[in-house]
């Protein structure tokens, strides 16, 4: 029950674990040219140059080129990856401490040799009357094997990094020195990682770095709890017998069980020479992922991909000294050298325990183990023509291949000028679609800016209209009051003619009353002098009498 539990426990981790993976898939990029190369350090003593490769699967793989000058030095480092280097050119010496011993290795050309991480290392390029440099191409990875999780956080740091990191007290107490000796060491520019080898005599007045190196070396006065120097050899990968030869060229690869250095961990090293035109059997890993570093002459590699996965693209390159190529698992390739030199290459393989390479062709071709009826229809043909195909051929693992090379450099250069064709014509067609698209978008603005313009035109119209009814309406209203005032001053002239004409009756009347008073008056005036006249008449007299009554006769009348 417990067993089933953490066997399932076990499945979650590895499930969650390539689904983490699978998040970030690496893209496989097979060629890394040594102009792509990135430097790390450059001094008069020396250089440093890297790159990073991967594999699709695991990586990053690191690599660093090492050139230093005779009789220089490399400071030294902790290391904090695994170390798998080959020696290419040189004499030097490498002095390191792991976690019990101080060990010292001669280098020559072709040695090939692992440091542990964890190591402090450097190494010492002898003066030599050719002056000949030490280079040193060294592979780098925490991943020792399948079941390692340990993550790359760089190479190694240098020792000053380490030390100079703490405060002055804490350093001054650790070290129990003056904290003038600290400031001393403090105070100076940090040192470049090759520097020229100090002499003899210089250590008279030690530099501070000796010191440093000694302490943590456990070299100088006392040895500390570490053993004193030890000798160890190297394997040397040139030297070493062929593990295949023939006419056409040989190879060698070793790992963990061919060489004590490498035991522990999963890198292998190898090397091939193809003589000219000669071509490394087509071949894959079942397991290691292979980085190779081609070490002399040029030549043609073509790698199949044998999934259906997007990352996988067969491919066909050309190399030549100094590039990296990387062959992931799986994946069927073959080298190829040209006809007018030889193509060399060492490199580092992955997973390289079990790993067996498996051939197509050969007495130890895997389709020698098939049944020729099985092959004959995994191929779809017949018995004999599968029998011809996979018999023919009496060489394995290197062949001759006059021409070879050469053949598929031209394809390469076909199928690069179809592709920079095609990618001009997809560059052609963007242009065109993007242009199209401008085209579409500058209609677009083009209408709306017309459909803007109509509205404002139509508002504009609106708005006189608008604006013209308004002024119909206040002429209207206008007119009206005009009209009003008009028909009002009419009312009021028609008025005024009415009282004027009332007021002339009136005064005609009144002319006539008073013109009738007057009258009246005139009468009464009349009357009383009529009055007065018959009166005096009566007193003159009666006679008068009678006229007085027909006068009141007249007025009645
Ligand atoms: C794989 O590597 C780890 C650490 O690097 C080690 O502990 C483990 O034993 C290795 N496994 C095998 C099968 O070698
Ligand atoms: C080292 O010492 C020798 C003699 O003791 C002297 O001839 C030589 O010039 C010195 N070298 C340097 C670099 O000081
Ligand atoms: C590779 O093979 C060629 C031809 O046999 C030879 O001249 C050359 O020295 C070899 N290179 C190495 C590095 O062994
Ligand atoms: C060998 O031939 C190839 C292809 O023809 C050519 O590119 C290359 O420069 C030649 N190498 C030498 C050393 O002549
Ligand atoms: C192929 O060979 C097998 C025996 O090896 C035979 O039984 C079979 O009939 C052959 N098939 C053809 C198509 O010749």
């Amino acid at each position: 029950m417990l067993r089933n539990h953490s066997l399932f426990l076990c499945f979650f981790f590895v499930v969650s674990a390539s689904v983490l993976r699978s998040d970030h898939v690496l893209k496989l990029d097979p060629l890394v040219t040594k102009e792509e190369r990135r430097t790390v350090a450059l001094t008069d003593s020396g250089q440093i140059s890297a790159i990073d490769v991967n594999d699709g699967y695991r990586g990053p793989y690191h690599i660093q080129f090492i050139t230093m000058e005779p009789n220089s030095l490399f400071l030294p480092v902790l290391l904090q990856a695994d170390m798998v280097f080959y020696v290419h050119t040189g004499r030097g010496m490498l002095e390191w401490v792991d976690d019990k011993d101080m060990n010292r290795l001669d280098l020559q050309p072709g040695d090939v040799y692992r440091l542990e991480s964890g190591s402090v290392f450097y190494v010492h390029s002898h003066a030599n009357p050719t002056r000949e440099k030490l280079r040193i191409d060294a592979f780098f990875t925490n991943r020792n094997n399948e079941s390692s999780q340990e993550t790359y956080f760089g190479a190694y740091s240098t020792l000053s990094d380490l030390v100079l990191g703490f405060d002055k007290r804490v350093l001054q107490m650790a070290f129990k020195v003056s904290s003038e000796l600290i400031e001393e060491i403090m105070g100076t520019t940090k040192p470049t990682s090759i520097i020229r080898m100090p002499s003899r005599n210089e250590t008279d007045h030690p530099d501070w770095r000796a010191g440093i190196i000694e302490a943590v070396t456990g070299g100088g006065t006392s040895p500390g709890i570490y053993s004193r120097k030890k000798g160890t050899k190297a394997f040397n990968i040139l030297r070493r017998k062929p593990d295949f030869e023939n006419c056409n060229g040989w190879s060698v690869a070793v790992n963990g069980k061919d060489f004590r250095s490498l035991k522990g961990s999963d890198i292998g090293v190898f090397m091939v020479n193809l003589t000219k035109g000669s071509m490394m059997a087509p071949h894959w890993n079942p397991r290691a992922t292979e980085v190779a570093i081609v070490t002399h002459g040029q030549g043609m590699v073509r790698i199949v991909c044998s999934s259906d996965s997007p990352n996988c693209q067969n491919s066909r390159f050309r190399v030549k000294e100094g590039d990296v190529f990387v062959i992931p698992r799986f994946h069927p390739m073959a080298q190829i050298s040209f006809n007018n030199d030889s193509l060399v290459f060492m490199g580092f393989s992955t997973m390289a325990r079990n790993n067996r390479p498996q051939f197509f062709v050969g007495k130890r071709s895997v389709f020698q183990a098939i049944d020729v009826e099985i092959l004959a229809m995994s191929f779809n043909v017949n018995n004999a023509t599968v029998r011809q195909f996979i018999d023919s051929q009496q060489e394995s693992l290197i062949l001759e291949c006059a021409s070879c090379a050469e053949e598929e450099e031209k394809k390469m250069e076909e199928e690069d000028r179809k592709k920079r064709q095609e990618e001009e014509e997809e560059k052609r067609d963007e242009e065109a679609k993007r242009r199209e698209e401008e085209e579409r978008e500058a209609r677009k603005r083009e209408e709306e800016q017309k459909q803007r313009q109509e509205e404002e035109a139509r508002r504009e119209e609106e708005e006189a209209k608008r604006q013209e009814k308004e002024r119909q309406e206040r002429q209207k209203r206008e007119e009206e009051e005009a009209k009003r005032k008009e028909e009002e001053e009419k009312q009021r002239q028609e008025e005024e003619a009415r009282r004027e004409e009332e007021e002339e009756a009136k005064r005609q009347e009144e002319e006539k009353e008073e013109k009738e008073r007057q009258e009246r008056q005139k009468r009464e005036e009349e009357e009383e002098e009529e009055e007065a006249r018959r009166r005096k008449e009566e007193e003159r007299g009666g006679g008068g009498g009678g006229e007085g009554r027909a006068l009141k006769k007249i007025w009645k009348i």
